[in-house]
């Protein structure tokens, strides 16, 4: 077995800040020792070195994090970002479904499969939560391709079975498809499943139904879908769903809230819906920069803490604007400033490793680049331009942090490592070692 030591600046975070002191885990000059592609030790260089005579040594140079871990994004809208002039629903019919349809051509899934990989990869993320199409086609490419790369990928066949003409299930499709999906993919290799209903106002009660009972029915899968995003989108769901007291109530008459629900944004939420989310440890993946763009508004992160709601941090590519999750953090702390909220530069590292990590249940084997977890990591620069290097020079670690995140985005990402291998080297400007 191979056995190989990298020597630099190591920082991560176990737990949540907000939750834990003596979270933030920082050797100056650390070394971490990787063995058949996982973490077999950790600490100062000076007392980890001598365990390991005749070690062979890789130097990184800069700010070793673990790989980030993108909690919600959408591959097959890669091509869509950027896209102008619409809220969220309006948005949804002009610019995305029409791009979504063409993901029934397995041949045009794998190749913005790989364009997404490519790009995931030179931004720093080694994992992520990940929403295909309607077509089960869309998922398979999305997985082999994982699968290829080694990468611990999560994703799912988006249910909707009220969808536009071109982009609609039915009952029957999605239960054999999802299951189909399921018994193929989920626990192979690094790979996981996620049943994927796109959101409320796109499935039947039936089609909620279903997706309640595969997640009651295949231990370890998770529930994946889109929550109280938009003003409109809520009044909805509100008009439909008359019986449910609020949206995340309109999921949970369906079996749809437990501790494996990831839901992304949660941007505008009574009381009540964070108090649950919290009783059943689902969570939500924060996506700043997608909220900013479509005008949705801004997540409420002292509403959260305050009810204790487990949060990763996602890109929501197309409708976020950069899949660095560096950038994202710098938003998040945008988002949560006019409310209140001073997010700490080490929690958004945390939203964006661990958290993002204990909220898909891969907790145990990436995020926190701790002994016994998988070596997924990313060498970042941060003084990858003039302004970051001015401003970085002689400051403290947390100031550091924040302008990464303030300031920085895929041009901070010198290094990408899976399971110990380098997969891109911004100076080589090349993936897959
Ligand atoms: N709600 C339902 N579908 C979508 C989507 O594709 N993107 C976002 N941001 N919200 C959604
Ligand atoms: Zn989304």
């Amino acid at each position: 077995m191979s056995i190989k030591g990298f020597r630099g600046e190591l920082v991560s975070l176990s737990h949540d800040p907000v939750e834990a002191p003596y979270a933030v885990r920082h050797e100056a000059d650390g070394l971490l020792v990787v063995e058949a592609g996982h973490v077999v030790a950790r600490g100062p260089y000076a007392a980890v070195a001598p365990r390991f005579p005749g070690l062979m040594v890789e130097h990184l140079p800069g700010l070793v994090v673990p790989g980030f871990i993108d909690a919600h994004v959408h591959y097959p809208q890669l091509g869509r970002i950027a896209s102008h002039g619409a809220q969220l629903l309006d948005w949804l019919e002009r610019h995305i479904f029409p791009a979504e349809k063409a993901f029934a051509d397995p041949v045009h899934a794998a190749a913005v499969t790989e364009e997404f990989l490519d790009e995931l990869l030179r931004h720093g993320t080694t994992s992520a939560l990940v929403f295909g199409t309607v077509h089960a086609a869309s998922v398979e490419a999305f997985f082999a391709a994982a699968e290829a790369r080694q990468l611990r990928m999560i994703c799912g066949k988006v249910l909707m079975d009220l969808g536009p003409e071109g982009l609609r299930d039915t009952v029957k499709e999605a239960r054999s498809e999802s299951e189909a999906l399921i018994a193929k993919w989920h626990g192979r290799g690094r790979l996981g499943y996620a049943v994927t209903p796109r959101y409320a106002l796109t499935s039947t009660d039936e089609q909620l139904a279903l997706a309640g009972e595969l997640l009651a029915a295949y231990p370890g899968v998770l529930l994946h879908t889109h929550l109280a995003e938009n003003t409109r989108e809520i009044a909805e769901v509100a008009a439909r769903f008359t019986e449910a007291v609020d949206y995340l109530d309109a999921y949970d008459r369906f079996g749809l809230v437990t501790d494996r629900s990831v839901f992304a944004h949660g941007v505008h939420l009574p009381d009540r819906s964070c108090a649950r989310l919290a009783e059943t440890g689902a969570g939500i993946a924060v996506c700043p920069s997608s909220n900013f763009f479509l005008g949705s508004g801004m997540f409420d992160f002292a509403q959260a803490e305050r009810h204790g709601v487990r949060l990763g941090l996602g890109s929501d590519i197309g409708a976020g604007t950069s899949l660095s999750l560096l950038h994202n953090g710098g938003l998040a702390y945008q988002a949560g400033l006019p409310k209140g909220y001073v997010l700490d530069p080490f929690r958004a590292l945390w939203l964006a490793t661990g958290g993002s990590a204990r909220l898909l249940h891969i907790d145990g084997e990436v995020g926190m680049l701790a002994e016994g977890q998988e070596a997924d990591f990313v060498v970042l620069d941060d003084a990858a331009t003039p302004l970051m290097a001015r401003r970085t020079a002689g400051a403290s670690l947390a100031e550091r942090l924040f302008a990464l995140q303030v300031l920085g985005d895929d041009r901070a990402v010198r290094r990408t490592y899976v399971l110990g291998r380098c997969v891109w080297d911004r100076e080589a400007r090349h993936g897959r070692a």
